[in-house]
């Protein structure tokens, strides 16, 4: 493992090895409030943002320092990713001076460039097309519920467009978990990745998708960089809202996941989000604990 730009760069048991690191080092902050060793001391991150964040800012920021390392964070404003430079210039130099690099970038092929040019790890911190971190964190967040990554089926209802929903339908393939789909017309799953992730069974009936679902997950249906088409975004995906009543012909022990931000009365009701079945902040916790094993593992 080099960089991580997509959750597909990882195979089934590197995942499964993440997962377990992860659940390791959540239990050292857990029980001990800290870790022992110190791994990333002398060690720098650069993070290039071009969209707003809380978790993953956060989450990588503090997993540094939990780990004795360092992070910047470079505003859209700081560097103009190519815009100010080319894309090349400004890998080459962050690369002169961090020791890895983590990216929330428009477009895949920014991250894909400066993978191409940095000589450190780049991992995606979201792009159009992946958040492979999120992904990652679902993951472990699943193997938290369940304590396996097999034989469960996973329902995602929304805008099927979209780059989390992408990483999960790869992560499914890779690790061979059953995917349904639930979208209006207009937001289904792009031909182009219906293509790498060909087991997802696709719907127009969330119910149909839901049925048996061991989790359910959704988006919100304005992703970043969307805003204009919101009002139109809203009407047709309404029928795709995740409910009580609709979590209720998924399985008895479902659980509820959503990378968050979120927004309640309209991708899910306030029920299902604050409800019992809502494993959504745990999620968005497990952010945390995965990077640091992902980070983990390209530098140390
Ligand atoms: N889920 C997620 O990536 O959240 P942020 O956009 O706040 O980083
Ligand atoms: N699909 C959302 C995810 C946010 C974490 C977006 O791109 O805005």
């Amino acid at each position: 493992m080099n960089s991580l730009l997509s959750i597909s760069d990882l195979s089934a048991d590197q995942i499964k090895q993440l997962v377990d690191k992860a659940i390791a080092l959540k239990a050292e902050i857990k029980n001990k409030g800290g870790h022992d060793k110190l791994p990333l001391k002398n060690k720098s991150m650069a993070m290039i943002f071009d969209k707003s964040s809380l978790r993953t800012r956060l989450s990588f920021e503090i997993g540094m320092t939990q780990l004795g390392g360092h992070a910047v964070y470079l505003a859209p404003d700081d560097i103009k990713l190519g815009k100010r430079e080319t894309v090349h210039d400004t890998a080459k130099v962050i690369s002169s001076m961090a020791d890895i690099i983590i990216a929330r970038v428009t477009s895949h092929e920014d991250v894909s460039d400066l993978a191409r040019y940095s000589t450190v790890p780049v991992i995606n911190a979201m792009t159009d097309v992946e958040h492979p971190c999120q992904v990652l964190a679902d993951l472990m967040t699943i193997y938290e519920k369940f304590g396996t990554l097999t034989g469960l089926k996973l329902a995602y209802l929304g805008d099927a467009d979209a780059n989390v929903i992408y990483s999960i339908a790869l992560a499914a393939e890779i690790l061979n978990l059953e995917l349904a789909i639930a979208a209006p017309k207009g937001y289904e799953m792009a031909p182009a990745a219906r293509k790498q992730a060909p087991s997802v069974k696709h719907y127009n009936d969330p119910a149909k998708a839901v049925k048996g679902a061991h989790v359910v997950i959704t988006d919100t249906w304005v992703s970043m960089g969307k805003e204009a088409e919101s009002q139109e975004r809203l009407k047709k995906l309404m029928p795709f809202q995740v409910t009580t009543d609709l979590m209720a012909k998924a399985d008895p022990k479902a659980i509820f996941l959503h990378c968050l931000p979120a927004y309640r009365g309209k991708e899910m009701t306030t029920e299902v989000i604050d409800g019992p079945q809502s494993a959504a902040f745990e999620e968005a916790e497990n952010r945390l604990h995965m990077q640091k094993a992902v980070v983990l593992e390209l530098l140390t």
